[in-house]
């Protein structure tokens, strides 16, 4: 397997260690000599890779999530404090989770506040958890809106197992691709051209190892997002909008935001905009969201506090790998909007 560390320069203390190959490193946890013990969460649909991370720990107890979003809320956060009490999980223990990156961010936060905070190790068990969620150390559940409780603490380890990645079913694999084509274009053309050679079949290998890469260095550059980590939301201030008002998946409504963020970085800086929605329709991902009301999107925009009176705070493209952070005007969101087939009449 290999592994780097991914490191925080502004604070040198803080490293996670990420695992990128087949199968588990050997010992599976971080070796601690105080530790007694760890507690699994997980979620049904990474049963099988719970099963073995169980093995690989050892003696510690395993507790299954609501699956998907209904795994992040107070009243399952409660019931985890609750079973870590049970456990008992001291402050030198170590919380694991296993799955998707609904799963990981209860996980992540229910370790970042337990006893103040304990160790935590991640195991993500979709693209999307591997690429994404499972790096950088956000933790957080929905309270009214999605992610408004939350905290940043930086898991000890990440176990990415491509074998793990090979298997996830088609859907779940698109959505993956999705974040990983954004991660090329915010900071890596080697990575766009994979996909423009390769399409969906780009060696998913080398897609993850890659997307992983630009997301810790970018996190590395700015923890806590005080400005350069805003750019991985390229594609994800429209792409929200329609998640929310059509009840998109997540990552098909980031290809969707990604074609509409092209269209006005095409009028702004001339981005090629026609050959990246050829890229993204190559993927197998959706390049428009006809009959979604651009009403409702542009609301869920301004609940996202990105929309103000001086305009809406969008990451654009001056090129592959030349991102910027601008405010854009009503006009231009409605020209990405156009660009995506939802029009001024809905
Ligand atoms: N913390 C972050 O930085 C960050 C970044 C991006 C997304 N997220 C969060 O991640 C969540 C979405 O993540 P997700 O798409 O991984 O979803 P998820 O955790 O909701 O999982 C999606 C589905 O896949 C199933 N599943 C998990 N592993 C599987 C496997 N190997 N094979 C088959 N099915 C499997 C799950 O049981 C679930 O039904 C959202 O809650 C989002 O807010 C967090």
């Amino acid at each position: 397997m290999e592994r780097f560390l991914m490191t925080i320069p502004a604070v040198p203390e803080m490293t996670s260690e990420i695992w990128i190959g087949r199968g588990f490193p050997d010992p599976f946890l971080p070796e601690r000599g105080y530790r007694r013990t760890a507690a699994i969460f997980s979620q049904h649909g990474a049963a099988t890779v719970a099963r073995r991370v169980f093995d690989a720990v050892g003696t510690a107890p395993l507790m299954y999530l609501p699956d998907r979003d209904e795994a992040k809320t107070m009243a399952v956060v409660e019931k985890a404090y609750q079973w870590l009490a049970e456990v008992p999980l001291g402050r030198h223990d170590t919380v694991v989770g296993v799955g998707g990156g609904a799963a990981t961010d209860l996980a992540g936060f229910v370790a970042a506040t337990w006893l103040r905070g304990v160790e935590s190790v991640m195991v993500p068990t979709t693209i999307l958890g591997a690429v994404d969620a499972s790096i950088g150390g956000k933790t957080g559940i929905n309270l009214g809106g999605k992610n408004l409780v939350g905290a940043f603490h930086l898991p000890s380890r990440v176990i990415v197992d491509l074998d793990v990645m090979d298997s996830v079913p088609t859907s779940l694999r698109l959505e993956g691709l999705a974040e990983a084509l954004k991660s090329g274009l915010i900071a890596d053309a080697a990575l766009v051209e994979l996909f423009e050679k390769h399409g969906p079949s780009a060696p998913l290998d080398e897609v993850v190892t890659r997307s992983i890469k630009v997301k810790a260095e970018v996190v590395g550059s700015d923890f806590r997002e005080d400005g350069r980590r805003a750019i991985l939301n390229f594609g994800h201030t429209i792409g929200h909008g329609i998640e929310m008002a059509a009840g998109m998946p997540h990552g098909m409504a980031v290809a969707v935001g990604m074609v509409a963020a092209g269209a006005i970085s095409a009028q702004r800086y001339g981005f090629p905009s026609q050959w990246l929605t050829d890229v993204i329709f190559s993927l197998g991902l959706p390049v428009s969201a006809f009959g979604v009301s651009r009403g409702s999107v542009l609301e869920f925009i301004g609940m996202d506090k990105k929309r103000t009176a001086e305009g809406t705070r969008m990451v654009l493209l001056r090129a592959v790998g030349d991102p910027v952070i601008d405010l854009v005007g009503d006009e231009e969101i409605d020209l990405g909007l156009a660009a995506v087939g939802i029009g001024s009449s809905g």
